[in-house]
């Protein structure tokens, strides 16, 4: 039997005038994995996760979601397929709540009419309540329950990267992906964002595609990785592979990391 991938990249590739920023990319991120996305600063990490999500249109190759070519569709439709992400730079509703802030990534995905929403009619009360709800449970998942009331800006940094998630996982996705979650983290911060993706993949049941700098947090999470550099694959495989891999010591030597 052939293993069920939740996301397969075909020669995928991105140039930026004459640059190549990605190619030749075949990932293959089997259901409920967490695999990791490593390399030097400028090795094209991010713009990969611009291919996923329909922010760059690539210039080569297909993504394929759970199934399906991506290839028609924008960053809404490949959303609803199945994929969210968080930002290397946080980007929240920095003036609304905590709550709101999950709430809105929630709002999209219910279904109830304009009008039921302008006139407030039982089936938008009713979505309304579920929302709140559902809102609340993945702030409790995320440790932020008692901060659903404060604003965005006041949370603590490492605080705001969990609501970053937890805001992405309210379009209730098949794929997560995290870029740089632990940046800016003090180690006893990252270890407990350890435990939380870990906890995320097993409750939720879906796979995580991370990006990170932190060595140690990729080789204690990721079953399998890829490592970039200059936009090419340098090396794939499980963290002692790459630990071990002379190349890839050497690429992170010649960088400024
Ligand atoms: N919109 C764009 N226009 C032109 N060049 C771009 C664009 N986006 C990215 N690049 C270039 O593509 C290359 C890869 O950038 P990218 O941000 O993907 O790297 P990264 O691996 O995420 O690096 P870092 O670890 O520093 O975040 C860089 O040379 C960058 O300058
Ligand atoms: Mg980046």
């Amino acid at each position: 039997m052939s293993k069920e991938y939740i996301l397969k990249t075909e020669n995928l590739g991105i140039d930026f005038g004459g640059l190549t920023a990605v190619n030749n990319l075949n990932l293959k991120i089997e259901k409920n994995q967490i695999y990791g996305l490593i390399g030097p600063n400028g090795a094209g990490k991010t713009t990969v996760f611009n291919l996923l999500t329909k922010v760059y249109e690539p210039t080569r190759g297909k993504v394929i979601i759970d199934g399906q070519s991506t290839e028609k569709m924008d960053l809404v439709a490949v959303n609803k397929l199945g994929i969210a992400r968080t930002f290397q730079n946080i980007r929240l509703f920095k003036e609304l709540s905590v709550l709101d802030n999950v709430k809105v990534g929630l709002h999209n995905q219910k279904e109830y009419s304009l009008v039921s929403a302008i006139f407030r009619l039982p089936k938008f009360g009713s979505a309304e309540k579920e929302i709140e709800s559902e809102a609340m449970e993945l702030l409790d998942v995320l440790g932020l329950k008692e901060f659903a009331d404060f604003k965005a800006k006041n949370l603590p940094y490492g605080k705001q990267r969990k609501l970053e998630i937890a805001r992405a996982l309210a379009t209730h996705p098949k794929i997560l992906l995290l870029d740089e979650p632990a940046a800016g983290m003090n180690p006893a911060e990252t270890a407990e964002l350890l435990d939380t993706v870990k906890f995320i993949r097993d409750h939720f049941q879906i796979a995580i595609l991370l990006i990170e700098h932190d060595m140690k947090f990729v080789m204690g999470l990721c079953e399998k990785i890829t490592v970039l550099n200059f936009g090419e694959v340098l090396a794939y495989g499980d963290p002692d592979d790459i630990k071990n891999n002379p190349e890839v010591i050497a690429a992170y030597l010649g960088s400024d990391e």
